[in-house]
């Protein structure tokens, strides 16, 4: 069994990225600007926020944090949007996630300019992914096909279980294995909710990808020997042997399945660091694209 080491790998990945930011300031070119929309003071928004601006300083960005408060109105973030849209020094932009409830969200994705749709969530980002042409990629579908790809992990001819279809992770990385391409070219089935007998499908997956967020749902019996796991669901529970007072669970029994995998992805330091590396790759790819 080989533990997927994302860590490392988005450790890589920032890497490569910084010698190339450096080749570009040594031929007199600006860096890359990645600008993050930041709205009230949601404890894990802020966090998240900061990882991704700490991983631009790495990558050698420029990065801003626009924050604005709770009672922003709509009208007031469609106007910041409108703006980054027309800021030739912002390379691409994210608008965090979630925003309060008196605001759409949809309204927003979809009032940015798909060419600094770094997040890869508005629809024409989203539609080009699902068509095979060019365009921004979701940050953890993204990081789920660096992991097979740098790991070596054959997918043609694939049985892939998808289990979740969220329009971030479950529906994009569907559409991505199933694409004529390398990683690409699996049998794709997507298992949701209302899915009966989930064990009967998750018993066929050479590659099990799980994106739900509810702890323990796969268990050493839903699984075939052999297979390569993706673990994208990530619960915060309450621990009271860790300094945070929580710790985090994936979807998947990791104790029991684990030994029966090829490949594993842990929770944490598997797919989750990867999302700030496709993020960091996406930003490189605005700023080449102007
Ligand atoms: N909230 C949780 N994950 C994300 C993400 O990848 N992008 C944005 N914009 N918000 C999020």
């Amino acid at each position: 069994m080989t533990l997927i080491d994302g860590k490392h790998i988005s450790e890589q990945i920032i890497g490569e990225i910084a010698r190339e930011v450096d080749a570009l300031a040594r031929a007199g070119r600006r860096p890359p600007h990645l600008v993050a929309v930041l709205v009230g003071h949601d404890g894990a928004s802020e966090g998240y926020v900061a990882a991704k601006m700490r991983a631009c300083a790495r990558c050698g960005f420029r990065s801003t944090t626009l924050r604005l408060e709770d009672d922003v109105t709509q009208q007031q973030l469609l106007d910041t949007v409108a703006r980054l849209n027309a800021d030739d020094t912002v390379d691409g932009f994210i608008v965090q996630l979630p925003l309060p409830p008196h605001i759409d969200e949809q309204l927003i994705i979809e009032a940015i300019d798909y060419r600094k749709d770094v997040d890869g969530f508005h629809p024409v980002n989203v539609g080009r992914v699902a068509l095979g042409l060019p365009g921004f990629v979701a940050a953890t579908p993204q990081g789920i096909i660096t992991l097979m790809e740098r790991y070596g992990i054959a997918t043609a001819g694939r049985r892939c279980v998808v289990v979740g279809r969220s329009n971030i992770v479950g529906k994009p990385v569907a559409s991505l294995l199933m694409r004529k391409a390398q990683p690409g070219n699996c049998t794709v089935t997507i298992c949701h909710s209302a899915t009966p007998h989930l064990e009967q499908f998750t018993r066929q997956a050479d590659i099990l990808i799980t994106a739900v967020g509810q702890p323990g749902l796969v268990t050493a019996g839903m699984v075939r020997p052999g297979v390569a796991v993706f673990d994208v669901g990530i619960t915060r529970v309450p621990s009271s042997s860790t300094p945070s007072g929580w710790h985090l669970l994936g979807d998947v029994d990791f104790d029991s399945v684990a030994p029966l995998c090829s490949f594993i992805t842990p929770i944490p330091g598997g797919v989750g660091p990867m999302t700030i590396a496709s993020l960091m790759q996406n930003t490189l790819r605005a700023y080449q694209n102007q």
